[in-house]
């Protein structure tokens, strides 16, 4: 069976679905707070944000509109090309907008430091980033982020929207790829 190969990809679960939920729904809680007077726009990095922007989007009870962005920095590897390009651009305008960008991990931080430079540049009121991973090397730039969910080990991870290659998106929890699938 097809789920008997996706557990022998992988070495450790690092975020079980219980503690991913907990977590959402504090983070959730701090956006609810702080975005009381003004309508936010969540602004979803495609497509390993996905389940993150559709859990913390429906943990917020303030009224929120959603948005997405697609871009490229990784092809098919697993080291961060530094390349940054918009394969999708948003639909709405962000100028004068709050914008709350919704990230799946920030690894070098060079996607989400390109792109909220990007979004600031096009007027928006105020753009804070949540993301729900950090790696360690995320702490040597310049990358102001608002929330994180999660600090972890410096390991390639899979699930809960992340991928290796386009698999393993859909795995519930959040867990370390054996190195003998991409070595
Ligand atoms: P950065 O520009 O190096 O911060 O890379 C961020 C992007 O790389 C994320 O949005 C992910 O798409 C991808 N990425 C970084 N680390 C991992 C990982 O461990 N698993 C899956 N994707 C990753
Ligand atoms: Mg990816």
């Amino acid at each position: 069976m097809n789920t008997d190969h996706v557990q022998n990809d992988i070495t450790e679960v690092l975020v079980t679905e219980a503690q991913i939920k907990q977590r959402v729904a504090e983070m959730a809680h701090i956006l609810d707070e702080k975005y009381q007077d003004e309508v936010p726009l969540l602004v979803g990095v495609l497509k390993g944000a996905v389940m993150f922007m559709a859990d913390i989007a429906r943990a917020m009870t303030v009224p929120i509109n959603m948005d997405w962005m697609a871009l490229s920095s990784y092809g098919s590897g697993t080291v961060s090309s530094g390349v940054i390009r918009i394969l999708k651009d948003l639909d709405a305008d962000v100028h004068g907008r709050h914008v709350v960008i919704i990230e799946d991990i920030i690894d070098s931080g060079l996607t989400l430091s390109w792109l909220a430079a990007n979004l600031e540049a096009r007027g928006a009121a105020s753009v804070e980033v949540v993301a729900l991973l950090r790696k360690p090397a995320a702490m040597k730039v310049e990358v102001d982020v608002a929330q994180v969910g999660f600090d972890i080990p410096n390991e390639f991870v899979v699930g809960y929207g992340l991928d290796f290659n386009e698999r393993y998106r859909n795995l519930t929890s959040i867990a370390v790829l054996d190195p003998k699938v991409y070595r």
